[in-house]
């Protein structure tokens, strides 16, 4: 029997009890998924995985994804993506070191984008016996339900695109800005014309019902939109600004403070998520599975 704790006001949870290295029965499991589509972002505390374990957990929710960053995924495991601020011996990162600077939810920019994304911690930087790297999220299901209604009228009917390649060039361009100002250390691989021309624009409407929870929610994020349909650039700038402000504010937020053994896992039609970058030179590595979902409209 698993237990649920609640760790924010609109999401996160903790769930105990359960030991994910071994095969789930699938009484456990459907709790577990239950746990999760209720709360969207939920961890579990102390695991110890392999990397063939996260997999088969995390398939168990649907099909992997394989990065179209190929240079980031882990070897011999093409369905974990590799976060990390390491090196390798000849001094190349051996992960993608600055994925998230932007409120994002994962390859939204997808025509099938993905289901939800599962973390798992191997070194977390701590300075002063302070966790360093915490990840916040933000309930976009909650943000669109506390909407007025008018304004619930007006997203309804609106279109988004999303862009992997917008959202490419706009993170090493902040990247190189960065390392122009000293600020990182670690120079990631630039986009090559291959990975931009790989993931076409996709557009679909704003306000996403989810597949399992029927709840509506905000289907836009900093990262990867790139703009509003049927409007000029500024307008839609200005009204995603707007959106962006809303679905950021506290209340909709939880924070995770990492510890090592961590398996933390979000919804990514519900929720959207943000790096922070406060640990280098210290180590962060993580691994990241990612279950595809359905295709938007
Ligand atoms: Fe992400």
């Amino acid at each position: 029997m698993i237990t649920v704790t609640r760790a924010g006001k609109h999401l996160g949870a903790e769930i105990s009890g359960v030991d994910l290295s071994q095969p789930l029965d699938d009484d456990t499991f459907a709790q577990i998924a239950s746990a999760f589509f209720d709360n969207e972002v939920v961890f579990f505390r102390n695991q110890t995985l392999t990397p063939a374990q996260q997999i088969a957990f995390t398939r168990r929710f649907g099909v992997l994804e394989a990065h179209v960053r190929k240079e980031s995924r882990l070897a011999d495991h093409d369905e974990i993506f590799v976060l990390s601020n390491k090196l390798d011996a000849g001094g190349k990162a051996i992960g993608a070191q600055d994925a998230g600077r932007y409120w994002h939810s994962d390859l939204s920019y997808k025509r099938e984008p993905s289901m939800l994304s599962a973390l798992y911690a191997v070194e977390v930087p701590i300075k002063d016996g302070v966790a360093l790297g915490n990840t916040y999220f933000a309930s976009s299901t909650a943000a669109y339900d506390a909407l007025p209604d008018a304004m619930k009228q007006r997203v309804d009917k609106l279109r988004n695109v999303h862009s992997y390649r917008e959202y490419r060039l706009k993170n090493y361009a902040a990247q190189q800005e960065d390392e122009r100002r000293g600020i990182r250390t670690v120079q990631e691989h630039a986009p090559t014309p291959e990975q931009l021309a790989s993931v076409p624009d996709t557009e679909m409407d704003v306000v996403r019902t989810h597949p399992v929870t029927h709840r509506k929610g905000l289907f836009i994020n900093e990262g990867h939109t790139a703009w509003l349909t049927g409007m000029s650039r500024a307008e839609s700038d200005a009204e995603l600004a707007k959106l962006y402000a809303h679905i950021t504010q506290p209340e909709f937020v939880y924070c995770h403070a990492w510890r090592v053994g961590d398996l933390l896992m979000w919804d990514n039609i519900a929720v959207q998520h943000k790096a922070t970058f406060d640990y280098d030179p210290l180590p962060r590595l993580m691994y990241r599975t990612t279950v595809r979902g359905p295709a938007v409209v």
